[in-house]
C-alpha cells in the first residue's frame, strides 16, 4: 500500500513498472520506454505450459548471458557449465534482476536490460564492471521452487480397476522417468531394461518418493514432482547419477508390480465344475496347465507357458510352495487364479531370462486330471490284508534268496491285480528299486528271508 501511494504522489514511470511487476507477476514488453534508467524487460519465449511462476522467496536456478551495451560479453553460467542457482527477492541479486525474474515460468527467455542504479552504480565492479553500466541478460529459467513445497502427484492415467495400492511397508517394482523441470531426461528405468524395485516408507528411497508413491495402482501413471530438499537436496547425488545440487525432479511412473512380505497366496476360483468327487490333497498326482502373467497382465515367458500342461505331485516339492498351496482342494475341471508372492514364488533371484526378482506371479489355472495319492510318505501299499507268507511268495523259485528281477515282478503283479497300489507320479521303476534297495541290507543284490523279516519288524514306511 505504502509502494502504491507514494506512485500515486508523484507517478513518474518507475514506480509504476515495478508495481505491475509485484502485482501481476508479469512484465508487459516496454519497448516504449526505450530510457536506459529502467528496467526493461523482454518476453523472448513464453512456453505453452507454465504451472508455476517466480514468486519473490523461491529459490531458481537459471542460464544467462550478461553483455554491455556494446554487446560485449562480461559474464555467462553458460561458460561454467552450471546453472545460477540463488533465491529471489532476498537481496542475493542484484536489484535489477531480482525484479526481473519474477513472473518467469520455466523454460522462458527474458531480456532483460538493467539500469546502473539496480544494478552496480556509479561504482561498478572493479575490473569487471565499468561504473554507469547498463547490463544485458539473456535469462533462461530452468528451475524453480520454494522451501514450502511439498511433493505435488499428478495421475495422468487410471487404469479401470485397482485392487490394491502401495502402503507403507510394501515392496513395489515400477518404471520411471525422471527429468528435470525444464524437461531434460537425467534417468531412466527403461535405459536399463530393468524396473526399480524397493521397499516403500522406509527410508530406501528420497522421502519425496516414499511420500509420492503412496497410493499408487497396477498400471497407474503418476508424476511426481519432488522440491530438492525431499529430494538429492544441495549435494544432487543420487543413486548411479550426479544431479545439479537443488534441483526439482518430476519422476513419471508406472507401478509394475507389489506385494508385501505378510502376503499370503491369493486364490480366486471362476469356475467350478457340476461335480467334484475328490479335491487335491497332498501326494495326489496332478494334471493341470496354466497362464502365467505378471501383475501387470504381461505373460512371461509366453512361448512356453501358455496353456503349458504340467505333471506333478502335490507336496513333493516339484513346483514352488506358492504353487503347491494354490493347487489344494482343487476340483478337475475347476479353473482359478493363483496369485503367489515372491516370496513364495521364485524370490529375489527370479529365473534368469523368464522371471524378475522379487515378482508377484499370476497363474490362470485349469486342473485336467487327479489321480488320488498315498497316505503321506507311502511309495506303495496294500489295498488289502498282507499276505502271512509274504516271502515265499516273492521268492518263486523257493530258492531263499529274492533278486531284484524277482521282487519287481512280484511288485507289478500286485500292483495289476489291484492288491497293491504304487504312488502316482513318480517311476514306477525307481520306488520298487528303492523299496528292494531298503530290504537288501548287506547290499549284495539278494534280500533273504532274514533280511526280510529284520526290515519287516521295523515297519516303517516305504516298505512292505
Ligand atoms: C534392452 O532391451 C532391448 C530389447 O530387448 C535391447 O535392444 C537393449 O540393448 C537392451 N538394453 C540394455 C541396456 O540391456
Ligand atoms: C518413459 O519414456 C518412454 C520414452 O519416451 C515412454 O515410452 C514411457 O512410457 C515413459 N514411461 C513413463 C512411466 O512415463
Ligand atoms: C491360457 O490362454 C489361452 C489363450 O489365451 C486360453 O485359450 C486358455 O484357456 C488359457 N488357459 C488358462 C488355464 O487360463
Amino acid at each position: 500500500m505504502a509502494f502504491r501511494a507514494r506512485g500515486w504522489r508523484s507517478p513518474p514511470p518507475p514506480p509504476l513498472l515495478l508495481l505491475l511487476l509485484w502485482v501481476t507477476g508479469q512484465a508487459a514488453p516496454v519497448a516504449g520506454l526505450g530510457l536506459d534508467t529502467e528496467l526493461q524487460i523482454e518476453r523472448r519465449f513464453v512456453p505453452d505450459e507454465c504451472p508455476r511462476t517466480v514468486r519473490s522467496g523461491d529459490f531458481v536456478r537459471y542460464h544467462y548471458v550478461g553483455t554491455f551495451s556494446d554487446g560485449q560479453k562480461f559474464d555467462s553460467s553458460y561458460d561454467r557449465d552450471s546453472t545460477f542457482n540463488v533465491f529471489v527477492g532476498k537481496g542475493q541479486l542484484i536489484a535489477g534482476m531480482d525484479q526481473a525474474l519474477v513472473g518467469m515460468c520455466v523454460n522462458e527467455r527474458r531480456f532483460v536490460k538493467i539500469p546502473p542504479k539496480l544494478a552496480y552504480g556509479s561504482e561498478g565492479v572493479s575490473g569487471v564492471i565499468p561504473p554507469d553500466s547498463v547490463l544485458h541478460f539473456d535469462v533462461l529459467l530452468m528451475d524453480i521452487w520454494n522451501s514450502e513445497d511439498q511433493v505435488q502427484v499428478h495421475t495422468y492415467f487410471t487404469p479401470p480397476s485397482c485392487p490394491r495400492t502401495i502402503q507403507v511397508s510394501d515392496f513395489v517394482r515400477y518404471h520411471y522417468n525422471g527429468t528435470f523441470l525444464d524437461g531434460t531426461l537425467f534417468d531412466s528405468s527403461y535405459s536399463r531394461n530393468r524396473t526399480f524395485d524397493t521397499y516403500i516408507g522406509q527410508g530406501y528411497v528420497i522421502a519425496g518418493m516414499d511420500e509420492g508413491l503412496l497410493g499408487v495402482c497396477i498400471g497407474e501413471k503418476r508424476r511426481i514432482v519432488v522440491p530438492p530438499h525431499l529430494g538429492y537436496g544441495e549435494e544432487g547425488r543420487g543413486e548411479c547419477w550426479l544431479l545439479p545440487s537443488n534441483s526439482v525432479l518430476h519422476f513419471d511412473v508406472l507401478l509394475m508390480d507389489i506385494w508385501n512380505s505378510e502376503d499370503q497366496v491369493q486364490v480366486h476360483t471362476y469356475f467350478t465344475p457340476p461335480s467334484c468327487p475328490r479335491t487335491i490333497q497332498v501326494s495326489d498326482f496332478v494334471r493341470y496347465h496354466y497362464n502365467g502373467t505378471f501383475l501387470d497382465g504381461t505373460l512371461f515367458d509366453s512361448r512356453w507357458n501358455l496353456g503349458k500342461t504340467y505333471n506333478i505331485v502335490l507336496g513333493s516339492g516339484q513346483v514352488v510352495l506358492g504353487m503347491d498351496m494354490g493347487l489344494r482342494e482343487m476340483c478337475v475341471g475347476e479353473k482359478r487364479t493363483v496369485v503367489i508372492p515372491p516370496h513364495l514364488g521364485y524370490g529375489e533371484a527370479g529365473v534368469d531370462g523368464e522371471v524378475p526378482g522379487s515378482a508377484v506371479l499370476v497363474f490362470d489355472i485349469e486342473l485336467l486330471e487327479l489321480v488320488a495319492g498315498l497316505p503321506e510318505g507311502y511309495m506303495f501299499i496294500w489295498n488289502g490284508e498282507v499276505s502271512p507268507n509274504l516271502f515265499e511268495e516273492i521268492d518263486k523259485d523257493g530258492n531263499g534268496e529274492v533278486l531284484l528281477e524277482e521282487f519287481s515282478e512280484y511288485i507289478h503283479a500286485q500292483v495289476a491285480s489291484g492288491k497293491g497300489k504304487l504312488a502316482p507320479g513318480f517311476d514306477a521303476e525307481v520306488i520298487v528299486k528303492n523299496m528292494f534297495t531298503n530290504q537288501d541290507r548287506n547290499g549284495d543284490g539278494k534280500v533273504t528271508a532274514e533280511e526280510f523279516k529284520l526290515k519287516d519288524q521295523e515297519a516303517k514306511h516305504d516298505e512292505l
